[in-house]
Order: C-alpha cells, then structure tokens, then sequence
C-alpha cells in the first residue's frame, strides 16, 4: 500500500469494530447453535437423563472430532490447560526426567511441566514460523528427555515429524523415544505436507476457549491420540478413573458444550477459510512495506491465521516496535499484542524454574514481532484500515519521527502487551 492510498484510507475510513489484538470470540454462533442449546437444555428436564456424564453428544463429538484431526480417537476435557496437563500425566514422570518446551509461548504447556514435577528444558523459537527451533531441539535433547512439547504457535503448523525424527534418533535408555506432543489450541485445522497437523502424532491437545478458532461456550477442549491403551488412560484421568481404576478427578465438558461443539466443527473450515481471505487481502496490502517481515506460509503448511504476526527488522527491535504498536494504538486506534514473550524471562514463577537457562534468539524474536487483529468477520472496509494504519507508522518511523519513542521501552511494553491466549 502506498503512502497516498493509506493516507486516503485513514481520512476515510473508521473502524467498524474496535478489535480487540485478540478477539474474545474466536469464530461466530447462529441458530443452528442456539437450537441444539434448547433442544439439549430441554431434552435434560427429563429426570432419567438429566445432563449426562459421558452422554451421546459427547461421545458423537469425540468421534466427529477425532475424524475431523485424522486420529483413532479423540477425548474431549474441559480446556486445553488440563489436556496439557493429562498428556504429560500419562507419561508418569519422575523429577529428573526433562520436557523440552519453548519458551516463546502461551504458560499453559510450561506449567504442564512444572505442575508434573519434571525438568523445564526451554528452546528457542525459529523466527520464521514462531515454533520450536529444531535445531535447537537438536541441541537440546538428552538421555533423560521424556518429552518434546511443541505449540503450533499463532496459526502455523509446526513440523511435528522433525521433533519425532530427533526423538527418535536420541531414545530414552528406558522409555525409548520422547514423546512428542503438540498443543493445537492456536491451530486447529492446520495442515502440514497435505495432512492435519495432529495425524501421526503421540498426544495432541484442542483447545475451545472463547478465543479460539472454535468455540464450546466459552471453555472446552480435548485429547487426540491414536493409541487405545492411552485413550483408557485419558479418560480415566478425566473421569475419577472410571475406566482403568486407577487416580483420576474430573475434567470433562458438558453436553451442552459438545452439541455446540458438533456445529462450530462442521463450520470450523469455513471459518478458517474467512480467516485466510483476510491474511491474503492483508498480505497483499503490506507486502510492499520493506520494513515488515509478513506470516510465513510455505506450500507444505496451511496456516490457520489464529493470530496475525509481523516481525520488524532487528534495528528496530525493542524501542521501535514499542513505539510502531504505541502509535497504532494512540493514533490510530489498532491494537495489537507482543504474542508471545518469553515465558522465562517476562512470567516470574516460571523463570524460578529455568534458571541458568539463556534464549537470546527468543528474546530478540519477542522484540521484533507484534500481531495486529484478526477475525473471520473482520469487514474488507477494517482490514484496509489496518493495514493503512500499520503502513503509515511504519512511514512516519522511517522518516524519523520519535514521537512516543522517548516513552521508553518498558513503558510502552506496558501499555500494549495485552493478554495473547
Ligand atoms: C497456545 C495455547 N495453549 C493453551 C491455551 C490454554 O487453553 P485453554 O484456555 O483451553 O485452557 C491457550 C489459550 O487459552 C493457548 O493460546
């Protein structure tokens, strides 16, 4: 976008929608939603079913689910933080086993370790795709790593069968290869080299917050796996070890959240598909702004565009984009947020449990990227809004302007890193 046409934009056009940087409903409801809410609500009067435990809809969304995801089955929980939680439960692990997790992500998998008790072993995050570095995994990787977990960070795949080739070529003198596990809460229907991205792999976790790319009411999530013995497993632990007799508590989704989960999935594509239309419209429109590096989306990954991230060159890391997502904000009204940080060195209670261990390639990363909204109903009209508002920043920085650059870095920070997951 030229300078003259985001000038004429921005003296044009309004936002429509004040956009929150991550919109707190991820898809969209109609009355396809708020009829099977009745007829579910209504079918629960009935005192000789009531509201179920494992009830028909839970167990037709499971099946629909673990079809959708190219996995042998699928077991739904009531959010991805305790699916994480479950897939690492599953692995029974011991303090001096260690997981491999990078740190650019949302807290939820780096809790999963530490609420398991096992060694947090961070790795960087490959400034391209935003996941975890393989090579750095490669370097990582020791006899007594008894998992790899991965997030498919901001919409883009992450190449699972590189983790598991690492996996596999380092075993475990006792357990054998890492397991490796990927948390899909940002990329659900993503694909990689032609398939989803959780076929073939060990455990995989879904997430349906309010946020995400499907929604169940608000919370939800869920389990893929291939292997029968861990789907007893996981279900056990979901359900006060109903099925092995071993520990378990309660975990599970209700029945009303899986009849609205069976419509949002039939509808999940095309949701992601509007998603698409409005990152190639926006590719197009910043594609000529040499300062920005745009999503990456090679022919072997289709990115779901959970998030809409941009990287600044690294003369501008730090201060610059602090001043580029201040000005957004003060002056044009687009929001956006650093998705994400470092875990490490920006979340105290985690950095008490990786002490000692460096990511200077992540914390450059987390100062050069920001992500501007997206949404799959996201007007034509606020797209080209944004994208003016982010081209002529971007314009008034090149040409020196420092107005909110002396604000500071940890200043501006403040002000604009919102919550991102
Ligand atoms: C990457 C990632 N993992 C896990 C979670 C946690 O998901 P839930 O809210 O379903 O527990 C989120 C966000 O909520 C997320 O963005």
């Amino acid at each position: 976008m030229d300078a003259a046409s985001a000038d004429r934009i921005l003296g044009s056009h309004k936002l429509e929608v004040a956009w929150p940087n991550e919109p707190l409903l991820g898809g969209y409801y109609g009355e396809e939603e708020m009829e099977v809410i009745n007829k579910t609500v209504r079918d629960s009067f009935d005192p000789t079913r009531g509201f179920g435990f494992i009830c028909k809809e839970i167990e037709d969304f499971e099946a629909a689910l673990a079809e959708y995801c190219g996995t042998n089955d699928c077991v739904t929980v009531n959010g991805a933080g305790t699916g994480l939680d479950m897939t690492l439960m599953c692995l029974d692990l011991r303090p001096e086993d260690e997981v491999i997790v990078p740190s650019i992500n949302f807290k939820a998998a780096l809790l999963a370790v530490i609420g398991q008790k096992a060694k947090l072993v961070l790795c960087e995050a490959d400034p391209q795709t935003l996941c975890a570095d393989v090579a750095d995994v490669a370097r990582k990787i020791t006899p007594r790593t008894r998992a790899i977990m991965v997030t498919h960070m901001n919409g883009y795949s992450a190449p699972m069968d590189q983790y598991q080739e690492i996996a596999a070529a380092n075993p475990h003198p006792e357990f054998g290869p890492a397991k490796v596990i990927g948390d899909v809460a940002r990329c659900m229907g993503g694909m990689y080299k032609g398939k989803r991205n959780t076929a073939g792999v060990w455990m995989s976790v879904l997430s349906f917050h309010t946020q995400k790319l499907m929604t169940t009411l608000g919370e939800g999530g869920a389990v893929t796996v291939d292997d029968p013995d861990l789907a007893v497993r996981l279900r056990s632990l979901r359900q006060f070890g109903w099925s092995d007799g071993r520990w378990g508590s309660n975990y599970k989704l209700t029945k009303v959240q899986a009849a609205v989960g069976l419509v949002q999935l039939r509808k999940l594509d095309q949701m992601i598909e509007e998603r698409r239309a409005v990152a190639a419209a926006r590719n197009e429109m910043l594609a000529d702004i040499p300062e920005l590096t745009l999503p990456y989306e090679p022919e072997t990954v289709k990115h779901t565009y959970y998030l809409y991230t941009l990287l600044v060159p690294e003369d501008w890391a730090g201060a610059k984009r602090d001043q580029l997502m201040r000005m957004l904000w003060d002056d044009y009204q687009v929001s956006s947020v650093v998705a994400n940080p470092p875990c490490h060195s920006t979340i105290p209670f985690i950095g008490e449990y990786t002490q000692g261990q460096e990511l200077p390639a992540s914390e450059l990363l987390a100062k050069r990227l920001f992500c501007v909204p997206i949404h799959p109903c996201m007007s034509q009209n606020d797209n080209e809004y944004i994208c003016a508002a982010v081209s002529k920043a971007v314009e008034r920085i090149r040409s020196g302007d420092t107005t909110y650059l002396e604000a500071g870095e940890a200043e501006a920070t403040r002000a604009i890193t919102g919550r991102a997951g």
